[in-house]
This record gives structure tokens, sequence and C-alpha cells, in this order.
């Protein structure tokens, strides 16, 4: 398994795998806004075992980091935020998106100063809140009512990075 920054090339397969793990999807030129403006801060799970078919076939993206740094942060302080992060079923408790979250934190600070990393996550999300809260150790911010579109709350998460200073 490969994990490198994500390519424009990618961002069908991407949009694809997001659209197989989670409800919240994006259009296509929102991926691209990411890769054009933090290139160096979202990243691609790449099954570099699988065997392509024909000489032009994409490659196996099994998983991603899609992450931004906050553009207006609320509080001043440069921040980032992951969009989205998902990890095909197939290739799960493998370690990829502890992985693909390490690096795009360290990219955080290293380009950008970022002092903190903040996201999102349904309070029901039970594997994603174990590697957030027990992996990673981020803290839960607040919890924000029917934040998502079928009414389920979420918890507001931030993790702060001084450590990778
Ligand atoms: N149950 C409990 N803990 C889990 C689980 C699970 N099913 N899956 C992962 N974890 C925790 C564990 O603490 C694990 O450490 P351990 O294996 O040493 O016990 C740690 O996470 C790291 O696991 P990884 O192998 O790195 O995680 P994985 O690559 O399997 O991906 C993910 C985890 C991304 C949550 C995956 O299950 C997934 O894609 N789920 C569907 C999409 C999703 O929920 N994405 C997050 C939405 S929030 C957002 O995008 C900001």
């Amino acid at each position: 398994m490969d994990i490198r920054l994500l390519r424009a090339s990618d961002i069908p397969h991407v949009q694809q795998t997001n659209i197989t793990n989670l409800p919240e999807n994006y259009f296509l030129k929102y991926y691209l806004y990411h890769a054009l403006s933090w290139p160096q801060l979202s990243y691609v799970a790449v099954d570099l075992s699988h065997t392509p078919k024909h000489p032009n076939e994409p490659p196996k993206i099994v998983g991603y980091v899609l992450a931004k740094m906050e553009e207006e942060p609320a509080d001043g302080v440069q921040h980032g935020h992951i969009t989205s992060l998902s990890v095909m079923r197939t290739h799960r408790r493998l370690g990829l998106a502890d992985k693909l979250m390490r690096q795009s934190q360290k990219a955080m600070v290293e380009s950008f100063g970022a002092k903190y990393v903040s996201l999102h996550v349904r309070v029901s999300n039970k594997a994603a809140l174990h590697l957030y809260r027990d992996t990673l150790q981020f803290e839960v911010e607040k919890v924000e009512p029917k934040y998502y579109a079928d009414g389920e709350d979420a918890y507001s998460m931030k993790k702060d990075l001084s450590f990778l200073e």
C-alpha cells in the first residue's frame, strides 16, 4: 500500500470512493479546489498489489483524506480542516486512515503553520470516533445540533498541532 499526495487525475476515483463510503458528497470542482489551493494537504492510499488489466487502467485508490486550511478562521488562528476521510471496506483496520491523517496534519504545520486541525463527525460514527479520539487524540469541542442533512448531530473536534512544530 502506498500513501501519496492527491493528483488531479485521482479526483474522479476519490469522488467514487467518497460516494461509496459516505453520505456527504461533493462536486468534482470542490475536490479540484482543494487540490489546487492546498496541494500539500490531501493524500490517497493506493493498492499497489492490484494488477492492472490494461496499460491505461487508473491506480486503485482505496482511501483518501481531503483537507484544507480554514480560509477565514473565526478565532483568527491559522488551522487546518479535514473535509473528508474514508477507506474502502476491503482495506479497513490496516492503519491507512491513521497514516493519511498523520501525513496531512504534518503538512498543515510544515506548509502553512497550522496551530490545530478541526473536523466534524457524526455522533453515531463509532469507528471514526475511535480513530479521532483514541488513536489521534482529538478532543470534542462542542456538539453541533442537526449539522448533517438528515438531522444528525455532529461532534466538532479539534487537535492541537504544536507538538509538530
Ligand atoms: N471500530 C472501532 N475502532 C475503529 C474501527 C472500528 N470499526 N475502525 C477504526 N478504528 C479505530 C481504532 O482505534 C484503530 O486502531 P486499532 O486498529 O489499533 O485498534 C484506529 O481507528 C485506526 O484504524 P485505521 O486502520 O487507521 O482506520 P481505517 O483505515 O479502517 O479507517 C475509517 C477508519 C476512515 C473511519 C473507516 O472506517 C471508514 O472509511 N469509515 C466510513 C467513512 C467514515 O466514517 N469516514 C469518517 C467520516 S468523518 C470525516 O470525514 C471528517
